[in-house]
């Protein structure tokens, strides 16, 4: 019999997290059972701080549907088997803590843990698990990385800002004969910028999975021009690359602490650069950065997350744990997370956006890629042929 359960927001936020968050609270409530929130992800977790969650008054998960961001806040630097801790002399050591938060789970009886986020979030949750936590897994990300599922939440939402930024800037291209650029998130999955540029009637799109080669971008400009269309709108994601290049780096994210510490920016620049002087056009980047991440979710995500939120209440009712809600050819169903985790198996082994995880990339077979071609979307290679 479940009585208390809880939820933790991890990662960056998307547009959904508290739809999601709802929509455990009501499916909970109409079963009697309590509902908390851990503050800030993991890191609440950690310091075993949560709230009460109800829709009986106005202050808590009522009324969140449309409201961005998460309620419960996020943390992006909150691996707690890794964590980071500084020892009186100043100097920074590295622990795994997580038995801390086994504690704080059993001393305050929770049945199940709900863990929304991407792979680093599930690859911790997997974790949980194998210490004895019932946990259930919610798929989050704007980049659609998470493997096992078709979509996740907020990733919808990230498109249609991407397509309507498409929108306005075609109207400057057109008016000004100019190349605009769009630099798009996407650590290391091109979808954002794929299906972007599909909905956004983009020409050319440039993702991590398909090094770019800018002859052929700059064959399909040319070719446009031919038929008397001075301008070209192109999508890249940040995490693009030329061939035998390499990614842009702006920055360090957390202070550069922990895995995966990079921020990725500024590819859009470069290759808009690159562009006017190899076309002779006047080229412009702009970058959509949080703007794909915040405010109100689309009418779609309100409508996955609550399905993923009362999907994954389900499961804690059935005693289904160690598993991820995903949607499967269409179908709401749920995964073991050690399929999520993949060949990632170690206990605390790195978690996050790296080489290790089992992200979900695009795959050339894909319908949208398929689709990008046909329709002669230059992918940053032999846009002609359509493959
Ligand atoms: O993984 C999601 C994501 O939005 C990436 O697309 C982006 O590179 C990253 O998060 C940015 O994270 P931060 O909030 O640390 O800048």
């Amino acid at each position: 019999m479940l009585k208390k359960v809880a939820i933790l927001a991890n990662g960056g936020d998307v547009s959904g997290f508290n739809a999601v968050i709802r929509a455990i609270v009501k499916t909970a409530e109409n079963n009697d059972i309590e509902c908390y929130g851990f503050i800030d992800g993991y890191n609440g977790l950690l310091k075993n701080e949560f709230v009460r969650l109800s829709t009986s008054n106005a202050s808590s998960a009522s009324g969140i549907l449309p409201k961005g961001g998460s309620i419960i806040g996020s943390s992006t630097n909150s691996n707690v088997f890794h964590y980071k801790v500084k020892k009186d002399n100043g100097e920074v050591e590295y622990k795994d803590l997580s038995d801390v938060c086994v504690e704080n789970i059993k001393k305050d009886q929770f049945d199940c843990i709900f863990t929304l986020g991407g792979d680093g979030t599930q690859k911790s949750a997997r974790d949980f698990s194998t210490k004895g936590i019932n946990v259930i897994g919610v798929p989050k990300t704007i980049d659609n990385d998470v493997a096992c599922t078709d979509i996740t939440f907020g990733y919808n939402t990230a498109v249609s800002v991407a397509a309507e930024a498409l929108d306005r800037l075609h109207t400057t291209g057109e008016t000004h004969h100019r190349i605009m650029v769009l630099e798009v998130m996407g650590r290391y999955a091109g979808w954002i910028a794929l299906e972007s540029a599909i909905a956004g009637g983009a020409d050319i799109a440039l993702i991590p999975e398909i090094p770019y080669d800018l002859k052929y971008v700059v064959d399909k400009i040319n070719h446009r021009r031919k038929l008397g269309k001075n301008f070209s709108v192109i999508v890249v994601s940040e995490g693009a690359k030329p061939i035998n290049g390499d990614i842009v780096v702006a920055g360090t994210r957390n202070n550069g602490e922990g895995v995966d510490n990079i921020k990725l920016g500024g590819i859009g620049q470069v290759v808009a650069k690159q562009l006017e002087e190899l076309t002779g056009l006047e080229a412009r980047n702009t970058t959509l950065g949080y703007m794909q991440r915040g405010g109100t979710p689309t009418a779609f995500d309100r409508v996955l997350s609550t399905k993923y939120g009362a999907k994954a209440m389900s499961l804690a009712l059935e005693g289904k744990f160690g598993v991820l809600t995903v949607i499967k050819d269409g179908r709401l169903d749920s995964v073991s997370l050690e399929d999520v985790v993949g060949a990632n198996k170690e206990i605390g082994a790195v978690s996050g956006n790296t080489e290790e995880s089992n992200i979900r990339k695009v795959n050339m077979d894909h319908d949208l890629v398929k689709t990008a071609r046909s329709i002669g979307i230059c992918l940053g290679d032999d846009w002609r042929i359509n493959k």
